[in-house]
């Protein structure tokens, strides 16, 4: 369990993070397809999570396809020194809004060059290969192949760090014979804890995790002993839910999804928020009564 400094960071790549980022998929259209309904608020949300202190962004070519990358650049371009982009390629979306794998050489670089093109860098700073042998949860495959393509575009500096996503332990130690790898985003939260080990051994060797669905995604996570301690510490169940992820354990980044500012600062304040040793204790019930049902 992480001691409660909020102010801590943790490496990202050549920079450290604060553990509070942001989750820009929430910013396409419905189904992550198409334009936000809203514009101006999308754009919003993004500055006002750079001005309050987020230096980690996390996005894909791939939402919208294109927006929420078109919508960053607008919001923030030029961006600030300490800004990481930490983007992902390995999916691609159908006309109908479908979700498909993408893992030739030719579509992984591609990916990479739309990625450039529409946040305007010339390098992106982390890139994760997005496995997709499942698209909803990691699923055993070699992942040589399209790793030995990042890792070229990596030698010829379009990319300077390399991650993953949606991975299983062996993939990560598969992956990590052929580069070095910076983060693993896999699907995590306080009712979602397959990761557990997987989370404390990586941060034994110094590798971020990122949870992705740190609310329940498009499910929002809830539960009544999650209410039960928010309206205890006089909080929401959303900040219990990141306040649980933030001293879960150091490597920990969190990038929650949110369309709204309202939100977003509601979100932000999680970092403040203390829990009582009891509240944590009831909140690990949570999975454990799951994981035994
Ligand atoms: N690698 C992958 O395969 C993968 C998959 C999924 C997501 N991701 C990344 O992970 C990030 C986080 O995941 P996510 O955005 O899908 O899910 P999430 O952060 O778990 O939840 C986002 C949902 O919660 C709502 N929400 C946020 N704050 C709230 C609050 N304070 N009160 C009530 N509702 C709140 C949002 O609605 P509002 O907009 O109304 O606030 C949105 O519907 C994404 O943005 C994306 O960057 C990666």
């Amino acid at each position: 369990m992480r001691t409660i400094e909020t102010s801590s960071t943790f490496n990202l790549g050549h920079r450290a993070v604060n553990p509070f980022g942001y989750g820009a998929m929430q910013l396409a259209g419905p189904g992550v397809f198409g334009p936000p309904k809203d514009r101006d608020a999308a754009l919003a949300v993004l500055r006002e999570a750079v001005a309050t202190g987020v230096n980690h962004i996390d996005t894909s070519d791939f939402y919208g396809p294109h927006v929420t990358n078109r919508l960053i650049r607008e919001a923030l371009a030029p961006y600030p020194d300490d800004l990481v982009i930490v983007t992902k390629v390995g999916a691609r979306r159908g006309e109908d809004g479908s979700w498909n794998p993408a893992f030739s050489a030719d579509e992984l670089t591609r990916a990479v060059h739309d990625n450039l093109r529409n946040l305007g860098l010339d390098a992106l700073d982390v890139v994760n290969l997005r496995c997709m042998f499942s698209v909803h949860g990691p699923a055993e495959g070699s992942i040589e192949a399209p790793l030995a393509v990042l890792a070229e575009l990596q030698r010829q500096g379009l990319v300077r760090h390399i991650g993953l996503s949606n991975v299983t332990p062996t993939q990560i130690a598969e992956g990590r014979r052929i580069c070095e790898i910076v983060c693993v985003q896999n699907y995590y939260n306080l009712a979602h804890r397959a990761d557990d080990a997987l989370i404390d051994e990586l941060a034994g060797d110094g590798i971020a995790y990122v949870p992705f669905f740190p609310l329940g995604g498009f499910t929002p996570l809830q539960s009544s002993t999650l209410s039960d301690v928010a309206a205890r510490v006089g909080a929401t169940p959303m900040q219990v839910a990141l306040a649980w992820l933030l001293r879960r354990a150091p490597n920990i980044l969190l990038i929650p999804g949110t369309a709204s500012v309202a939100h977003l600062r509601e979100n932000r304040a999680a970092v403040e928020l203390d829990l009582p040793p009891d509240a944590i204790i009831a909140l690990d019930g949570i999975w454990t009564s799951t994981a035994a049902a």
